[in-house]
């Protein structure tokens, strides 16, 4: 099996457990469960659940209590393509191969698609407290997945990355942006597997640290994809950044440059991995087909 292959099939035992969280489609409200569906199984890469499985498995966790997390990570960040999609955000009309949220549900319906994901996901983590006796990790990772999606994460990495639209960045400025709007959800996502595992505060950080460098490589993979990558293949359009005036670490560094770096990251996230954790040959592929992901 190819390593696109092997995140593949992943990605399908992922639905496999993400998607029944999902509310069925019926009563009075049931457009917004509609639409909460519609980009939900669109089809993402998964990579949040992914990251978050194999670092709580990596610890040693072997129970369902991650079960509710990943499917709270991923509705997280569904939300946040959402919103970010919107008019008045990037205003992209395609996301995950098919018409956004907002062109097919309308505006109105997009903003409450988004806040609804971003709320059932605090509803469907407290489902975690079911699963153990031990309460005290679940409340651990409940703050994890409070703080990182926020104000100080990826909301504040958001708010940066829309006000500073059409302005020339600094390096500093653009990593701040990378680190907040992107790594912050993948730092969680490692940081709750690890600490629903049992990890010590040490690991966790560990594991924050790590995020870090695999979240910027695959943003720095994401500006470049903007830029040359395949709208067929990728499922949202190419070009958005330019479009919206949006200085990215292409545009800054040069293309040569950006993939030298996310190389870099990643070469750096894998061996802290295999320093402090040693070998786990998923995570491993999984870091390597960040790198020379086409989508
Ligand atoms: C897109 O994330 C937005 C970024 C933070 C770069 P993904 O590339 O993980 O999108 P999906 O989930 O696969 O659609
Ligand atoms: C957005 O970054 C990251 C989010 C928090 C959604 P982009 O605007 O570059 O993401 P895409 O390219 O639309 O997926
Ligand atoms: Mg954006
Ligand atoms: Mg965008
Ligand atoms: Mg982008």
């Amino acid at each position: 099996m190819t390593i696109r292959e092997e995140v593949a099939t992943k990605a399908k035992e992922i639905d496999a457990v993400i998607m029944p969280y999902l509310p069925d489609v019926v009563g009075p409200q049931k457009t917004i469960y509609e639409a909460m569906e519609y980009t939900m199984q669109a089809g993402g890469k998964r990579i949040r659940p992914m990251l978050m499985k194999e670092t709580y498995k990596m610890f040693g966790g072997n129970s369902k209590v991650v079960e509710p997390f990943m499917a709270a990570i991923e509705m997280i960040h569904t939300y946040s393509l959402i919103h970010d999609d919107l008019p008045a955000l990037d205003n992209d009309d395609y996301r995950r191969g098919k018409k956004t949220a907002h062109i097919v549900f309308g505006e109105a319906m997009a903003v409450l698609a988004g806040d609804a994901l971003l709320n059932y996901a605090f509803e469907v983590a407290t489902k975690a407290f079911d699963y153990v006796d031990h309460l005290e990790d679940v409340a651990r990772a409940m703050k994890i997945l409070a703080k990182k999606p926020g104000i100080f994460g990826m909301i504040g990495g958001q708010v940066v990355d829309v006000e500073l639209e059409g302005k020339p960045l600094t390096m500093e400025q653009i990593e701040f942006i990378h680190r907040k709007k992107t790594a912050a959800l993948i730092e969680a996502s490692m940081m709750i597997g690890a600490t629903l595992a049992g990890a010590g505060e040490g690991e966790v950080q560990m594991m924050k640290r790590i995020g870090r460098k695999i979240g910027l490589a695959f943003q720095i993979q994401d500006d470049i994809l903007d830029v040359i990558g395949d709208e067929e293949n990728l499922g949202k359009p190419v070009g958005s950044d330019e479009k919206n005036q949006k200085t990215t670490y292409v545009s800054l560094v040069g293309l040569e440059q950006a993939k030298k770096d996310v190389k870099k990251l990643c070469d750096d996230a894998m061996n802290q991995i295999q320093l402090f954790i040693g070998e786990d040959d998923f995570l491993m592929d999984l870091i390597t087909y960040l790198i020379d992901r086409e989508k």
